[in-house]
């Protein structure tokens, strides 16, 4: 690569991927307080595939409830909850509305998850809704974190196994209890908790 691509690539990694994965980390935190028993499962799951040691590569491709549990979250708090498109000429929408040249399209991805057409009991957490089995039944587009088609998200690959790995590892080295009451969603550029995530980090024994 020229110095001019490096930059570029350096470019897009820290504006595009980095606040997107602290957010969707910091509410895979925040479910996982709130639900101790997913939490007891991904520390089997990384006990048994790690046995206590550093992931490689192909170690994360097995840490499959691990995924199922930041789909999840994704589909609860998706760190891009909105995003838009303008229409390049008339078209009309599968609901019959009727859609002219430069119409601006809102797609929000924290409104479909939470249609309970696509999952039934939208607010219950359950990584159960993301088996392989399970999401092949999914409609196109009923779920979207990444987006989809030609503008799909580059760094999905990419943004899994470093969560997977940042799992893997601050897991079974700490408990994280929520230190607050409530949390409430802030949706700005993308979808960070309002206050901060106060939470209690200790060191297990
Ligand atoms: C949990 C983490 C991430 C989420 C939820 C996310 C989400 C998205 C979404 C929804 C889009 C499509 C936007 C649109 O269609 O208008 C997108 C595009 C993009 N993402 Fe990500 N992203 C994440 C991580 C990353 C990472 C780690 C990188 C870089 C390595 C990255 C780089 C990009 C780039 C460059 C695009 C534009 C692609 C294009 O327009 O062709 N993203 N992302």
């Amino acid at each position: 690569m020229t110095e001019d691509q490096v930059r570029d690539e350096l470019l897009s990694l820290t504006s595009t991927g980095y606040e997107t994965i602290g957010d969707a980390l910091a509410w895979t935190l925040y479910l996982l307080a709130r639900h101790p028993d997913v939490e007891a499962k991904v520390l089997d799951e990384v006990s048994a595939v790690l046995g206590g040691g550093e992931p490689a590569a192909e170690d994360l491709g097995k840490l499959t409830y691990t995924r199922q549990v930041l789909n999840e979250s994704m589909r609860l708090y998706p760190p891009t909850w909105i995003f838009v498109r303008m229409a390049l000429g008339p078209d009309t929408l599968p609901s019959g509305a009727p859609v002219a040249a430069g119409h601006k399209l809102y797609l929000s991805q924290y409104v479909v998850h939470r249609h309970p057409r696509y999952f039934p009991e939208p607010e219950r957490f359950d990584p159960g809704r993301f088996t392989a089995e399970a999401m092949s039944a999914h409609p196109r587009f009923s779920y979207f974190p990444f987006g989809g088609g030609q503008r799909l998200c580059i760094g999905e690959q990419f943004a899994v196994l470093e969560m997977q790995a940042v799992l893997s590892q601050l897991l079974p080295a700490f408990r994280f209890e929520l230190a607050a009451e409530t949390v409430e969603p802030r949706p700005a550029i993308t979808l960070r908790p309002k206050r901060g995530l106060a939470m209690v980090v200790q060191k297990r024994g």
